[in-house]
């Protein structure tokens, strides 16, 4: 059985969820869904990242301790993602003591290897910020730009990993496979950093406490991302369940954003390679989704909340669009109209008006009971050539490709429908044939379309009269044309996308 194994990173908890986060993770979830669909053992992980410097100062201005922020803001997510239908198989922390367990273990594992090593950070910092900073990034010669006080040249004892010495592997391993990074532009970008060099990167702190301690000198703590990229292998049971953990180590998927590309691309393989862990099977890069043409901030105060779409939208309506709309790789600009005008034309026009139109002429002219469709309809190849092509973007990550090839069922049997005109004839073969495709490609429809669409597809499954739910359905099977049974009873009822003006 193939073995899918999927991730969002692990959000910070200094920020409330936004459309930008709900964006990866519903393509996850999505993803998740449309392999389990393929009867694929799936694995979906999700979580919050809680550590470090930022985190520890956002609660201090909440006045909470760092793990009553943590508590707080955590339980956001789950909730925004319960909201959203999300389906992950496990929420990671990283203040979680399976996490410190695992960390430790991964980087002690690379510290035997020789890949970490004492050394000095030297630089120019602002105590009042904790932070160190680029000679260019001061204002007024030597003056931090945010306390607009003076900088002091500090040495502190840090550890380092020796990341130069990986960039020959990682170029290789970036080759190895048309998977590692996608899409093909995001995997330039990464050649690109590597080949401009790689520099030993500090990965420990002594300067703060909130995090995990080295374990072999516990005067320090990880650095946060070093710490946070190892969730990805803590909650597949490294340094706890070798078995576990060689089950779905690596095949794993990782969905990020460009932001992150670097972390995830360059130092999180290798330093598994360190650790002696063969690198991710992939890592999926997307760009981002800005609202009047700027990334989502909080200092922008453009920032919206997952739940205040949802409201108009519905949780499908919200899925779909994110799905559909935002092609995965590039930026796209998000705006309200955009967002009424493909649900409108998708899914209210579209897929709501066939349900809609073939169950009240299945109740006019079949007095309510569906018809079996005709084994050589046209439409069979309109359905093959939509789940052929819907498949391979599943595969590579473009869920906005896959819907379009799979709303071309739909548009096209609403032709069908509009050229027989069933509602004007007589009962008869004629519109048993036109009625019985028509609920053939509605069924298909309401399996493929499950990933984005779980609810609504329920609703569809259920109103043409079939048992169970088309999340249980397996594919290609159940896309194959020939499966509505007929005889069954077709209920009328509500648009199930009332159309929005
Ligand atoms: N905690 C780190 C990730 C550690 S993973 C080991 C982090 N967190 S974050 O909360 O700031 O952002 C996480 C992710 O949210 C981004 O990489 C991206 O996937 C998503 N997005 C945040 N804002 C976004 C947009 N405006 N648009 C699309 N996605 C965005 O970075």
């Amino acid at each position: 059985m193939a073995r899918f194994y999927v991730t969002t990173p692990i959000y910070y908890v200094n920020d409330a969820p936004h459309i930008g986060h709900a964006y990866t993770t519903v393509t996850a979830d999505a993803l998740a869904r449309w392999h389990r669909l393929l009867g694929d053992d799936v694995w979906f992980l999700t979580g919050t990242d809680e550590h470090g410097l930022k985190m520890q100062r956002a609660a201090e201005a909440n006045g909470l301790t760092p793990i009553e922020q943590a508590d707080r803001y955590s339980q956001r997510f789950r909730e925004a993602w319960a909201q959203l239908d999300i389906t992950n198989d496990d929420f990671i922390r990283t203040s979680e003591p399976r996490h410190y367990k695992a960390v430790q273990a991964l980087m002690q594992a690379a510290y035997d290897n020789g890949w970490i090593e004492l050394g000095t950070y030297e630089g120019l910092y602002c105590v009042h910020c904790e932070a160190y900073y680029a000679e260019s990034e001061l204002v007024e010669g030597n003056l931090c730009p945010i306390h607009r006080r003076p900088v002091e040249h500090m040495t502190e004892e840090n550890y380092f990993f020796k990341l130069s010495a990986f960039g020959d592997r990682l170029l290789e391993w970036y080759d190895s496979s048309p998977t590692t990074v996608i899409p093909e532009s995001k995997r330039n970008e990464a050649a690109g950093l590597v080949k401009g060099g790689l520099r030993d990167i500090s990965i420990s702190r002594t300067s703060i406490s909130w995090g995990v301690p080295v374990p072999w000198d516990p005067r320090h703590v990880f650095y946060v991302w070093y710490d946070a990229l190892i969730n990805y292998a803590t909650a597949v049971g490294y340094g706890e369940d070798p078995e576990r953990f060689a089950t779905w180590w690596p095949s794993v998927q990782h969905l990020v954003g460009k932001d992150i590309l670097r972390f995830h691309c360059v130092y999180w393989p290798a330093l598994l390679m360190a650790a002696g862990i063969d690198p991710p099977h992939g890592v999926a890069v997307h760009g981002f989704l800005l609202v009047g043409g700027e990334k989502m901030s909080k200092t922008s105060l453009n920032q919206i909340a997952p739940a205040d779409l949802v409201e108009t939208f519905g949780v499908d309506g919200f899925r779909y669009h994110f799905l559909r709309d935002q092609p995965f790789g590039p930026d796209g600009d998000f705006s309200f109209e955009g967002m009424v005008a493909r649900y409108n034309a998708d899914l209210a026009n579209n897929l709501g008006n066939l349900l809609n139109r073939v169950a009240t002429v299945v109740g006019k002219k079949c007095g309510g009971v569906g018809p079996a469709p005709d084994p050589d309809s046209r439409l069979a190849a309109v359905a093959k050539e939509g789940y052929d092509t819907a498949a391979a973007a599943w595969a590579r990550v473009a869920p906005s490709e896959a819907l379009e090839a799979t709303w071309r069922l739909v548009r096209e049997t609403n032709a069908a429908l509009e050229a027989a005109e069933p509602w004007k004839a007589e009962p008869g073969p004629g519109v048993d044939k036109v009625l019985g495709d028509a609920l053939e490609a509605l069924r298909i429809m309401a399996v493929m379309a499950t990933p984005a669409l779980p609810n609504k597809c329920e609703e569809i499954w259920r109103r043409i009269g079939l048992p169970g739910v088309p999340s249980e359905q397996r594919l290609p099977d159940a896309a194959r044309w020939g499966g509505y049974p007929g005889g069954l009873t077709v209920l009328t009822g509500p648009p199930i996308f009332p159309r929005i003006s």
